[in-house]
């Protein structure tokens, strides 16, 4: 066993007894749902093909096109999920309290794409057959993370989460339409539980290796990118759905790693080194840095507003803060929180 190796497994030794703690208190928290309750089933009707109904047209879908690209780059993300099972199963272990964590984990998120494709075919919200496209394709191509250590994967998958979880959670809230907003809801409200998991173990993680789990934070929001960015035509999709507010900087800043550095105790953290001292550092000039490209982002929205630019579907203004905040308040009152 190389040395590395050997650390990797120390680490995950030492943190089971937290997982199993955290695990329990999961189980307790979570509420089962059912998915097939939050599909408008009598808003479907065929589609063409064997059973000769009507083929897709854009003029179907009474979404926003923001809201459509957030589905199909939601859904794709959520569709990679053998690949994530893979990554944790091999990172993580399928054995003892990590294997059923990890078993767990991969069961609820099941759900998620199969009651969103479920969603976006009754409400024939985007053109399915790009769709399948799309997801034969992300899915071929796989996921891979390559960090370089379990706390690289732990820092990760918390941040994850929760970003994950504020996409659902605010292109719910900007659907303009009741189910869909009411499912993106329920998923958000799993995505949260599932970053209360890991974002408490990585605490336990700061307070056992504080230089290592410090630096790992670091290096992962540093290059953070969302699992969907390998998907086909990524870059187009999240310059609108950023535009629309429902994910960008802002967001990102101010809901995914504030809080998490804020929960997490960063800036006071006790028992560093040299190393953490360091990474530390690099950390809130990173923070720093953020705040500077989200302050651009955020001016030329704006300018883009001024200059009549609106959701076509919906002539919202672009980057509206409102949006965001009305979809956060809605957002937390259907999450269980721990
Ligand atoms: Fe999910
Ligand atoms: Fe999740």
């Amino acid at each position: 066993m190389t040395e590395a190796a050997a650390e990797a497994a120390r680490v995950l030794r030492e943190l089971e007894p937290s997982v199993e703690r955290l695990l329990e208190r999961h189980l307790d928290a979570a509420r089962d749902w059912l998915p097939h309750r939050y599909v408008p089933w009598g808003a479907g009707r065929d589609y063409d093909g064997p059973l000769g109904g009507t083929a897709w047209a854009p003029e179907q879908s009474a979404l926003p096109r923001a809201v459509q690209d957030a589905l199909v780059v939601n859904l794709l993300t959520e569709d990679n999920l053998p690949s994530y099972h893979f990554e944790i199963a091999t990172r993580f272990g399928r054995d003892g309290a990590w294997g059923a964590w990890v078993h767990r984990w991969t069961a609820e998120e099941d759900r998620h794409a199969a009651v969103l494709r479920a969603y976006v075919h009754a409400r024939r919200a985007v053109d399915p057959v790009a769709l399948e496209e799309l997801r034969m394709r992300h899915v071929g191509t796989g996921f891979r993370s390559d960090l370089p250590t379990p706390l690289h994967s732990l820092a990760y998958v918390t941040v994850q989460e929760l970003a994950t979880r504020q996409a659902h959670r605010n292109a719910g809230a900007a659907c303009g339409d009741a189910a869909g907003q009411k499912l993106m809801a329920r998923i958000a409200a799993d995505e949260n539980l599932h970053m209360v998991f890991y974002r408490d173990l990585f605490a336990d993680a700061l307070a056992l290796f504080p230089d290592a789990a410090v630096t790992a934070l670091t290096d992962v929001l540093v290059d953070f990118e969302m699992p969907g960015a390998t998907i086909p035509g990524f870059r187009a999709r999240a310059a609108r759905i950023a535009a629309s507010g429902i994910y960008n900087l802002d967001v990102h800043l101010e809901y995914v790693v504030a809080p998490l550095l804020r929960a997490l105790k960063v800036a006071t953290l006790p028992g560093l080194g040299p190393d953490g001292e360091r990474a530390r550092e690099r950390l809130q000039r990173h923070v720093g840095q953020l705040s500077a490209q989200a302050a651009r982002a955020r001016e030329l929205f704006a300018r883009m507003n001024t200059d009549g630019h609106t959701d076509s579907h919906t002539g919202r203004s672009a980057g509206r803060r409102t949006d965001r905040h009305t979809a956060d308040t809605a957002g937390r009152e259907q999450e269980a929180q721990v």
